[in-house]
């Protein structure tokens, strides 16, 4: 295949207990991974869309965080329980679910109200 339609990367990164800035680990990554591999694949939409681990993508305190290209789109705070509404107005409707996004001030900024004044890596 020359090319992906759609390729996420969801942070996976994972931090020792109790590190100020968490990891998306944590947060339960992996079961966002899993699920929306198999919420594609149920949807017939595997053809073309990947779906890869990555490793901390610098948005920690909004894990667990995904980004999905070629849009560009960030999403935050992402539960399994959000991978459905992704792949059906995201991933097969080309519509971002924009409830989940990021926001800019969040992506582009080392101190929003998420992360607070810590700066840490
Ligand atoms: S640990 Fe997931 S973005 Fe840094
Ligand atoms: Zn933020």
């Amino acid at each position: 295949m020359a090319g992906y339609r759609y390729h996420i990367f969801v942070c996976e990164n994972q931090r020792e207990a109790g590190h100020p800035r968490g990891c998306c680990a944590a947060r339960g990554a992996e079961m966002v991974r899993e699920a929306l591999k198999s919420e594609i694949k149920k949807n017939g939409a595997a053809s073309g869309v990947r779906v890869n681990k990555a490793g901390c993508l610098d948005q920690c305190e909004h894990g667990v965080t995904l980004v999905v290209y070629p849009d560009a789109v960030w999403y935050g705070f992402v539960q399994p329980a959000d991978v459905a509404e992704i792949v059906q107005s995201h991933i097969i409707g080309g519509r971002p679910v924009e409830r989940l996004r990021l926001k800019p001030e969040c992506i582009a900024s080392q101190t929003c109200s998420h992360r607070g004044n810590n700066n840490a890596s």
